[in-house]
């Protein structure tokens, strides 16, 4: 397994290209099975995630072909010659539940294998359930996988989502689109990645109203078209980036960047001691001072501070100054990267879904192990500017998330470069 070495190197200056966002792609890509005609994915990332979602819509026979280097991706499915997602290749990637809703929506059956927990937590996909079985889905859990009917297609339904999950609303919006009738989502989740996709779908031919608020109303319609969309920026690699020199000093501008899409983080960045400016290239991102003040973080849906940035901004409170209280109230268990934090020197007391940082002024080069995407890069960061040399290894968590990580930090002046596993 790849290893990344990374040794501190002072003030970063100059500029990260920001790539498409990883979890818009994921549920891009399957809205490809609702209609018989090529859909065109512009601005696509480069990642092993991609890759896995890709393998899994060709093993439905969908056809998928990566251009320009992976960055457009050209999707057909004109005619699925299998219904089933395989559990070898959902296992791998939680988000391959997405193909659920938009094959039943469209041939009226599928077998999806459950995907299983992952290192974050349990994460059961039973709201994705019950909003298909508000559409008339009928459904059955067999032998690990969810057997899925709707003989007559599925039809309009009104669902409320008990709380917010972005991936349940994501699979109901695209089922919805050909269902018969009007669908009503409440508590739908807010995200930008749900807003692209109704943008796509819409391009599609699909009828939606408010994508973004907590309320969303499908009607739906006999087919859809094909359409060529750009996937939208992605903000947790932004904010990912943005904390770089907010960790190292000096200036980066994030390519690409917009503030829309990164609003209550940017509010705790300031908060800590960090100017954010928007240029016409992107996010342009430095330190006030010496050392960034302490802040205290609770995630929430969007618009509140994603999870996804909750282990980069641990990362940053490690050499803050004074006391910062990190809780998490998306995943049940993503805290893992305190213990490989700690290795380094921070002070971190996790009670539960809550993080008490103490910030040291400086951490110290180790050892240490990536469990996970987000938990990978926060250690990445926290190597920036620890003294010496720190290896994190396992980062194959890295490349599901962040394309080219050792390239982009390399050219705004990080010391960094991968160690391939012979
Ligand atoms: C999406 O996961 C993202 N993944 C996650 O990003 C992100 O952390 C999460 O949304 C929250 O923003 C993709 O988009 C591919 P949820 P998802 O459904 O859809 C519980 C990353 O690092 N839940 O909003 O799976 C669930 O266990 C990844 O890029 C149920 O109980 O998240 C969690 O505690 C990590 N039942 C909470 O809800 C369900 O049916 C929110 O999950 C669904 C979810």
């Amino acid at each position: 397994m790849d290893s990344i070495i990374v040794t501190g190197n002072g003030p970063l200056n100059g500029q990260i290209p920001i790539a498409g966002a990883k979890n818009a792609c994921l549920t891009l890509m399957p809205a490809t099975l609702l209609s018989e005609e090529p859909l065109t994915l512009t601005n696509a990332p480069r990642l092993s995630d991609i890759k896995t979602m890709t393998t899994l819509l060709q093993s439905l026979g969908a056809e998928v072909t990566q251009m320009q280097g992976g960055q457009v991706l050209a999707l057909s499915s004109h005619a699925l010659d299998n219904h089933v997602a395989d559990y070898d290749i959902v296992r791998k990637m939680r988000a391959s539940i997405l193909v659920l809703g938009p094959m039943l929506a469209r041939d009226g059956h599928a077998v999806v294998s459950l995907p299983g927990g992952c290192a974050i937590g349990a994460r059961p996909v039973d709201l994705h359930l019950k909003a298909l079985e508000a559409m008339g889905a009928e459904l059955e859990l067999r032998e690990g996988y969810v057997h899925a009917k709707a003989p007559g297609g599925l039809k309009g339904g009104i669902f409320e989502f008990p709380f917010v999950s972005v991936g349940a609303t994501e699979n109901a919006l695209m089922a919805a689109t050909l269902a018969k009738g009007t669908t009503v989502l409440k508590n739908a989740a807010r995200e930008p990645e749900i807003v692209d996709l109704a943008q796509c779908l819409r391009k599609m031919g699909a009828q939606i109203e408010g994508e973004g608020t907590h309320e969303i109303t499908v009607q739906g319609v006999d087919r859809l078209h094909g359409a060529t969309h750009p996937v939208v920026p992605d903000r947790i690699e932004l904010g990912t980036y943005m904390l770089a020199p907010a960790i190292c000093g000096g200036e980066v501008e994030c390519l690409g960047g917009r503030l829309a899409l990164v609003g209550a983080f940017c509010e705790k960045l300031d908060e800590a001691g960090i100017e954010v400016e928007e240029t016409a290239l992107g996010l342009k991102v430095r330190r006030r001072g010496d050392r960034v003040r302490a802040v205290n973080v609770t995630t929430e849906p969007f618009p509140g501070f994603p999870t996804d940035l909750q282990a980069q901004m641990m990362a940053l409170m490690c050499t803050a100054e004074g006391t910062s209280v990190l809780e998490e109230r998306i995943f049940e268990n993503r805290f893992m990267h305190a213990p490989e934090l700690m290795r380094m020197g921070a002070r971190i007391d996790v009670q539960g879904g809550t993080a008490t940082v103490t910030g040291v002024e400086r951490l110290k080069a180790a050892p240490v192990m990536a469990t996970d995407l987000r938990a990978s890069v926060s250690l990445i960061l926290a190597g920036l500017a620890a003294e010496g040399e720190t290896q994190v290894n396992r980062v194959y968590h890295l490349d599901r998330g962040y394309e080219r990580v050792e390239e982009k930090l390399s050219a705004v002046g990080a010391r960094i470069e991968r160690v391939r596993e012979t």
